[in-house]
């Protein structure tokens, strides 16, 4: 087979078979194709799609082209979330515990964050002791005895897709839904989980911009995971504002608590229930109400805060200091970011405010940078509030040891777009739920 053709194909507009894809994954995989023709059929799929078949074997040569997790070993339907990328999004943190505490296993698999967005890894890390290197032995040992384990990218899972999306990255091939589609399904269903619930975000900062374009990616993925015989349920959401009010890795762990523990921020708490809620209705097979009410009874009783602390535990975290969180990396300097003007909060620019909590070090720029566990943004105003000019809109918490860019406060006063007006305020938070049988618009 002659890769050249394969690239002239897909340019004009043709169909591959399988038998191309499997000879592209193949060869790029083992370093035999190099990324300038890669680079070209990026390019060529950008502007021509792939179709349903096309997608789902190209999910297939990138889900083998590596090791696959094999959770058998532990009983019940073992159903995994994942988000395409939110900003202060806190979810999978609560959301974890509070499924595993309503017994369904949960075996996560979390990577860190990069750019604007925060990963549980990183969040939880800032919890002293807290290892998520466990063996693969280990991490099913664990979800059998405490239903809930959670570890790091194991190096060799879907390899094909790591160095292809590295190539996406500075080639401008990111932003293809059949692309994004396989991506996340091929490293999701990697990890072995029986069912996948996902929350594709739509706004600044998100892969998708329009309610149709996520809906879209919504498809593509849910009809993915019913080509490989595994139930994919996903929820639309709206990222035009940070969820709750904490953006950072300390910070994130303490508002996790608060939702744990049956309060918090509404939205946060909204969110994680209705994620939890689909996990729980697929896990238990039971209907949607029934398992509302576990939800909502295990964050009442304190079983989903106790289900963190022990899973905290088992991977070696101190759980003193969830028990009193004031002991979490706080930091010692923080300013506080003025309205400049009054009127009503209509949008909250999330990956601008996640750009910021990144300089201020609670994110990456590059893989190589180090994190400050207690840096980060507290905001105190939400969509649809109400503020006077010169009132607190958000708090910056200063690194100890990062240099501060006096920048980042007229950046963060800017993310707040506000009106004279009052405006709609009943934001939506969930937009859309795509199953296989069904879209429903909210
Ligand atoms: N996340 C991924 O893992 N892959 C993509 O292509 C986009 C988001
Ligand atoms: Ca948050």
């Amino acid at each position: 087979m002659n890769f050249q053709n394969i690239i002239m194909k897909k340019r004009n507009g043709l169909e591959l078979d399988d038998n191309e894809i499997r000879f592209f994954i193949k060869g790029y995989t083992d370093g035999e194709i190099p990324d300038y023709q890669v680079s070209a059929l990026l390019m060529a799929v950008y502007f021509n799609g792939l179709n349903k078949r096309e997608t789902l074997s190209l999910t297939k040569e990138m889900l083998f082209s590596g090791e696959t997790v094999d959770l058998s070993a532990i009983e019940g339907i073992k159903v995994d979330k994942h988000s395409t990328g939110g900003v202060g999004d806190t979810t999978s943190m609560i959301v974890a515990p509070l499924v595993a505490s309503c017994g369904v296993p949960v075996a996560k698999m979390s990577g860190r964050g990069l750019g604007h967005t925060g990963g549980t890894i990183d969040k939880l890390e800032s919890i002293p002791g807290f290892k998520v290197e466990l063996s693969i032995e280990n991490f099913i040992k664990q979800v059998k005895q405490h239903k809930l384990a959670l570890i790091g990218q194991t190096g060799n899972l879907a390899p094909a897709d790591k160095k292809l999306y590295a190539l996406r990255d500075v080639t401008a091939t990111v932003e293809n839904i059949s692309l994004i589609a396989s991506s996340i399904m091929s490293k999701k269903l990697a990890a072995g989980s029986d069912a996948i619930v996902l929350d594709v975000k739509i706004g600044h900062g998100a892969f998708m911009q329009t309610l149709d374009e996520a809906v879209e990616l919504a498809k593509t993925m849910v009809e993915i995971g019913n080509g490989m015989n595994r139930n994919v349920v996903a929820l639309v959401t709206n990222m035009d504002q940070p969820l709750g009010f904490a953006i950072g890795n300390a910070l994130e762990v303490k508002e996790a608590l608060q939702v744990l523990g049956g309060e918090g921020p509404s939205d946060l708490k909204e969110l994680c229930l209705r994620l939890a809620v689909e996990m729980i209705s697929i896990g238990l097979k039971i209907d949607s109400a029934s398992a509302r009410k576990k939800a909502e009874e295990s964050l009442g009783s304190g079983k989903a805060l106790a289900k963190f602390l022990d899973f905290i535990e088992a991977q070696g975290g101190d759980a003193d200091y969830l028990k009193n969180p004031s002991k979490l990396p706080s930091s010692s300097k923080t300013i506080d970011v003025i309205s400049p003007e009054t009127g009503y909060i209509k949008a909250i620019n999330a990956l601008e405010l996640g750009l910021c909590a990144m300089s201020l070090g609670a994110g990456r720029e590059t893989k190589e940078s180090k994190l400050d566990y207690a840096s980060g943004i507290l905001l105190n105003a939400k969509n649809g509030d109400f503020i006077v000019k010169g009132q607190t809109l958000a708090t910056m918490h200063l690194s100890d040891s990062l240099k501060y860019d006096p920048d980042i406060e007229s950046r963060v006063a800017g993310s707040f777009e506000i009106v004279p007006d009052k405006t709609d305020s009943s934001t939506k938070l969930i937009l859309a739920r795509v199953c296989e049988s069904a879209t429903d618009f909210y």
